[in-house]
């Protein structure tokens, strides 16, 4: 196998096989992200009648979204090649320098985490994408000299669950930025019942909309949820997956009303009992929590906070009063904390307060 070869096929997802079954090969069968599908149908129609290669794109959002799907998806409807590979798996210039080099005319070179690409990597990504062309360091010392390789059209898709940790430099360079939005219910519960259709499992309507909404609006949690409900439903020797079945194995799973999890869960009480509600910083809830900051940046928070549950101020994390209401603590004004607040209630017994 060669150089490149080796680093676009070593690339391997944590995705299984079940996951690797559900992935939409095509936009017929991607659903919801409405809005910016159908720019990128245009932009990739375009790019066919031009017959040239797609603007780069940019894929943003949290995990589970889309993003690779997509990239694929768009490589197809493009009617190209895909080499994928992740950021961190290029450490060496001369890695990125023979990924680019071995592009065929118009393929789509897929970063997953690009985020993650070092700055030497990424000055090397800078006229690739802008001029299509390289430069690289043929020797050493004083006999050093620098060469221009010029590259065939290809489009880069970058995908990332941080923009904010992608250097503005970069982030213009991308002609079609993308951002995935958390789905809607309905959305979630077609994907369900396309989900079930595929692993030869019946399922309710009702039964698929409660999936729906416990997902985190997510697809792959989504799907994640689906095989653990069909799990309690074969056990009971069910032949479909109905909204009783759904709710118990649901249950079983400690995933509540509003979809949140155990860790869901720890972290806002560790804010309302250890913090008195926030302003608390990222780091200190991870250590709290025993929760890696990267994990709760990227997955936990994203959704606490489009779930109402979380405010993100300059001074850290605070909760709301949705999340004392959703966890049944008593509610009691930012800036005093509960302590205090009891105190206060007993001030005539004690004056001095
Ligand atoms: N629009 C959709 N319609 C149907 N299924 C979907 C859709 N989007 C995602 N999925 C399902 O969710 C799974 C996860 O999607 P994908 O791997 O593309 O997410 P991702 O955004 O790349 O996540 P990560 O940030 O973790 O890499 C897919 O395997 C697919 O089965
Ligand atoms: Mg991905």
């Amino acid at each position: 196998m060669d150089n490149i070869a080796k680093l676009t096929s070593a690339y391997k997802s944590d995705e299984d096989d079940y996951e690797k079954s559900l992935r939409p090969l095509s936009f017929k069968e991607f659903i919801g992200q409405n809005k910016i599908i159908d720019n990128l149908k245009v932009f990739i129609k375009s790019a066919k009648i031009r017959k040239q290669s797609l603007d780069h794109v940019l894929l943003a959002g949290p995990p589970g979204l889309g993003k690779t799907t997509l990239a694929f998806i768009t490589a197809k409807e493009l009617g190209v090649n895909i080499k994928a590979t992740s950021a961190p798996m290029i450490d060496k210039s001369g890695d990125m320098a023979s990924i680019l080099t071995g592009l065929e005319e118009n393929d789509v070179l897929f970063i997953d985490e690009i985020h993650r690409l070092s700055p030497a990597i990424e000055e090397i990504l800078y006229p690739a994408m802008e001029d299509r062309s390289i430069d690289i360091i043929i020797g050493q010392g004083i006999g050093a000299k620098s060469i221009k390789i010029d590259l065939v059209p290809f489009t880069l898709i970058g995908a990332t669950t941080r923009t904010g940790l992608l250097t503005s430099a970069l982030r213009d360079r991308f002609g079609i930025p993308l951002r995935l939005n958390y789905y809607e219910y309905e959305d979630l519960q077609h994907i369900a019942m396309r989900s079930a259709g595929i692993i030869n499992t019946g399922i309710r309507e009702d039964a698929a909309m409660e999936i729906a909404k416990r997902s985190r609006r997510t697809p792959r949690i989504v799907n994640r949820l689906l095989k653990r409900v069909a799990d309690f439903a074969l056990v009971e020797g069910l032949s479909e997956i109905d909204m009783n079945i759904t709710q118990y194995a649901l249950d079983k799973l400690d995933i509540d009303q509003a979809g949140l999890d155990d860790m869901d869960r720890k972290i806002l009480k560790t804010i309302i009992e250890n913090y008195s509600g926030g302003p608390v910083g990222l780091k200190t809830i991870a250590i709290s929590v025993g929760e890696d900051t990267g994990t709760l940046e990227d997955f936990y928070e994203p959704f606490l906070v489009q779930s109402g549950f979380i405010k993100r101020t300059p001074r850290g994390r605070e909760v709301t009063k949705n999340a004392y209401d959703h966890l049944g603590i008593p509610y009691f004004p930012v800036g005093r904390s509960n302590t205090e607040q009891y105190l206060f209630d007993d001030e005539d017994d004690h004056p001095e307060e």
